[in-house]
């Protein structure tokens, strides 16, 4: 039995807090968009994996997209639903197992499916990554298109006598992205490929799709993939967002462990954006703090750092309208997708504990975490 919280003020820190209605709320979104445009919609576990909602999960989505063995062992244990594994190439001793547990596999270059496809073929439904060329994605960490790219073959690299081989197609080029981006993605995927579609059984639209957020377009997509499935009727269609599911579902709370002075305040929290919250310092972005503000808009700024000694682990400076105390609780909006995921114990740092905000009333403890998770891994 997992141990109880009733009151927010008793959780343990740092920890990550999913909230079920929060994440229900989303997965009847995307199930709308399965209803109403006939598509399939999987979980992409690289962005969110979080098993112990994959009950919930699977009451309104197709399955899950995995990035290689461990993903798809996870899949096929937890989630119990389609298993679709790509990853940027696969291993020797991994194949045997990921085509058992798999029922698409893709593969990212034609080198990759002359290796395995006589092992493949007959067993799992195969399918090709290819690189729709559409470059959309600011942030060239994220653009799966950028100049020189290893994700996936692009038109002149096409290999027309192994379409034989091939059930489907699949290209990912967004990332947090709206439908008019997909639009341009998806036309140039068809100019390149929609040559090859009369032969195929499905097509894979990837992730990055931001069906979740407020401002996304989701009648848009809805009609999209309508008018898609209007030109291709033989064609599935799958999407496969991870973002999307966990997105605004939940938040990071870190407690206040020590207040100093140096030409400006500084507060140290018992989590860390290096070990934590990768992205914050990679894309980078900002994260957002409950009842914060800019610098100087309310009345005292802090600059908040983690607790590793790393330099540059800064979370940033924020304002408050009281000043921030040792053991105050501190709450970084939005840390489920892509956190989770992320987490090291970079300086023998605890992972955070994982809470599941069961309704209104209490809190549910589904994992602690301290020094056997922190040697287990080194
Ligand atoms: C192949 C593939 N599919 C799906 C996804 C999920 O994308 P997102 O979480 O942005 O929806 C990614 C993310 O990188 C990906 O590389």
């Amino acid at each position: 039995m997992n141990k109880i919280i009733k009151n927010f003020q008793d959780l343990p820190t740092p920890a990550f807090v999913c909230e079920e209605k929060l994440l229900e709320k989303n997965l009847k979104l995307l199930k709308k968009v399965q209803d109403e445009a006939g598509v399939n919609i999987l979980l992409a576990l690289k962005g969110f994996s979080l098993y112990s909602t994959f009950d919930l999960c699977a009451k309104y989505l197709k399955g899950c997209c995995a990035s290689g063995l461990n993903e798809a062992i996870l899949a096929k244990n937890e989630f119990k639903k389609e298993v679709h594994t790509y990853s940027p190439a696969f291993k020797d001793d991994e194949i045997d197992e990921i085509i058992n547990l798999s029922n698409h596999l893709v593969f990212n270059s034609f080198s990759q499916l002359k290796r395995y496809k006589d092992k493949a073929f007959s067993k799992v439904s195969l399918g090709l990554r290819v690189n729709p060329e559409y470059s959309s994605v600011e942030v060239d960490l994220y653009n799966p298109c950028s100049p020189f790219s290893r994700l996936g073959v692009t038109k002149s690299n096409f290999e027309e006598e192994y379409l034989q081989y091939l059930d489907g197609l699949h290209f990912h080029a967004l990332c947090e992205q709206n439908v008019d981006a997909l639009r341009g993605a998806l036309s140039n995927f068809e100019e390149k490929f929609g040559e090859y579609l009369h032969k195929l059984k499905w097509v894979n639209f990837g992730g990055g799709h931001h069906i979740t957020r407020a401002d996304y377009d989701v009648q848009g997509l809805i009609q999209l993939l309508k008018d898609f499935k209007a030109r291709y009727p033989h064609l599935k269609v799958y999407l496969e967002p991870g973002e999307a599911v966990g997105w605004q579902t939940g938040y990071l709370v870190a407690s206040v462990l020590d207040v100093i002075e140096n030409g400006m305040n500084l507060a140290i929290l018992d989590t860390s954006a290096e070990a934590h919250m990768p992205d914050t310092l990679a894309m980078p972005y900002r994260a957002d703090i409950r009842n914060s503000a800019m610098a100087n808009e309310k009345k005292y700024t802090y600059r908040l750092g983690g607790n590793t000694c790393l330099a540059g682990d800064i979370i940033g400076d924020y304002s408050f309208d009281e000043p921030l105390k040792i053991g105050d609780k501190i709450i970084l909006e939005d840390m489920i997708h892509y956190t989770m995921v992320k987490t090291t114990t970079f300086n023998g740092i605890n992972l955070p504990s994982i809470i599941l905000k069961k309704d209104e009333n209490y809190f549910e403890i589904i994992k602690e975490f301290g020094y056997n998770e922190y040697i287990s891994r080194i």
